[in-house]
């Protein structure tokens, strides 16, 4: 069976990463969370200074640091799944907090950290047998990819889902800010200039808003086949 690569792009909290790590799973491909290596580079800016009142960043420092940042993920025998590492030590669970969530959109619409990290991505997936998720993935990443899902749904819908996510984490935060954040992003995400957060023409859409898990899993795996040839 021909080995191919999934991009899975779309809005935050639409559910995409659970998406995108079951049908890895269920299919034995590598599953890539690109947000994870954004979310990565902010928790170096917030560790090293480098963020400069509310909206901006050290540019030049953060460019020569760029260079040497090691992002890479590690498989996690204890929960089954791949953990990210930046320089060499496990921030899977810093880079979740809403800390890294408020100030990511800001590093992912910088230009240089765009190139390196899609550099990386690339070099992730050149042997195919990944399900890579993103923004970019099927537009700038993978324009080639075989299968392209574009997932969204209503903000309310995913602003419900991100705040039952953090309270399970321990981390109590209201419906409101969660709401606020959620809509911010989606700002920042499809408006900036590199790379904005775009359908890709060729790429399928899926609305989850009101679909559960399993129905969403189904839909995933069955387009899978039909271009897989599974
Ligand atoms: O998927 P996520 O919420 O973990 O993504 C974190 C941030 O990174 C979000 O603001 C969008 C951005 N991002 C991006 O610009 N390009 C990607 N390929 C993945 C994420």
């Amino acid at each position: 069976m021909k080995k191919i690569v999934i991009a899975i792009d779309g809005h935050s909290s639409s559910g995409k990463s659970t998406m995108a790590k079951d049908l890895a799973r269920e299919i034995g491909y590598t599953y890539i969370d690109t947000g994870a290596m954004y979310r990565a580079v902010t928790l170096y800016c917030l560790r090293n200074g480098l963020f400069v009142g509310d909206d901006k960043v050290k540019e030049d420092e953060l460019e020569a640091a760029m260079e040497k940042m090691d992002i890479s993920f590690r498989f996690n025998p204890e929960t089954g799944r791949s953990d990210t590492y930046l320089d060499g030590t496990d921030v899977e669970k810093e880079i979740r907090t809403m800390a890294v969530a408020d100030k990511v959109s800001l590093i992912a619409a910088l230009g240089f950290v765009r190139r390196a990290l899609v550099t990386k991505q690339r070099e992730m997936g050149k042997e195919k047998g990944i399900v890579m998720d993103g923004r970019d993935i099927g537009t700038v990443v993978f324009p080639d990819a075989e299968l392209k899902i574009f997932v969204t749904a209503s903000p309310e819908v995913r602003a419900k889902r991100r705040q039952e996510e953090l309270i399970a984490k321990g981390t109590p935060v209201s419906y409101e800010e969660v709401l606020a954040n959620v809509k911010k992003r989606d700002y920042i995400d499809s408006t900036r200039a590199e790379s904005p957060l775009r359908r890709a023409d060729d790429a399928l859409v899926l609305d989850n808003s009101t679909m559960s898990l399993a129905e969403q899993k189904e839909w995933l795996l069955e387009r899978y086949r039909e271009v897989a040839g599974a």
